[in-house]
């Protein structure tokens, strides 16, 4: 796929889709025995039958390889006690699991432990789109927990506060 230049730079997108507010996430996966993980926010969920979401790695993340060959993986999403593990999982070129002991909890791969949702999941296809990789996971198991979650907003972690009125269960 060829992509027009674009008049939009880098930084002024990336600050633009930060008005965008997300939770945090640390995909998780392991290959020839070797643990990999990086912190995301770009994890979307795509279909609800079947389960699919997406999460994009830039070009220069290594654990995208690691995903696509070890064809599965784990989103561990992030409570808002979590802030050390989102930075340290997002530390370029460091070794993320160092010190760190492996925690499965009956996963194929290591877990963040005490995370609000961990969804395991099957590679089920990557598509190249401009300077990333989309990768699409389908959803074989899920977990979660209750807790506040790890927000991200305007390039820093937030809180999110939920409002007081409960939605009605059929709102999408
Ligand atoms: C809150 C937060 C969200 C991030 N989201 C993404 C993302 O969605 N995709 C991505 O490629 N990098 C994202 N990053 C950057 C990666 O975590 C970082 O580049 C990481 O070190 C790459 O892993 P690697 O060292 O295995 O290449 C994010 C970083 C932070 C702090």
């Amino acid at each position: 796929m060829t992509t027009a230049p674009s008049l939009i730079d880098p930084l002024l997108m990336r600050q633009t889709m930060g008005r965008f507010a997300t939770g945090v996430a640390v995909v998780t996966t392991e290959f020839d025995g070797v643990p990999h993980g990086m912190t995301v926010n770009s994890l979307t969920s795509v279909s609800l039958d079947p389960p699919l979401l997406l999460v994009c790695f830039n070009h220069g993340a290594r654990s995208v390889e690691a995903v696509t060959t070890a064809g599965g993986f784990v989103v561990n999403v992030l409570s808002r006690r979590h802030q050390e593990i989102a930075l340290r999982f997002a530390r370029r070129g460091e070794d993320h699991f160092a010190g760190l002991g492996l925690e499965y909890e009956g996963h194929r791969v290591p877990v963040v432990p005490q995370a609000l949702a961990h969804l395991e999941c099957d590679l089920e296809r990557t598509v190249e789109a401009g300077d990333h990789t989309v990768v699409f996971g389908a959803v074989t198991g899920v977990c979660t927990r209750e807790g506040d979650p790890l927000g991200f907003y305007g390039g820093r972690f937030s809180d999110i506060v939920p409002h007081g009125q409960a939605l009605d269960p059929w709102f999408f």
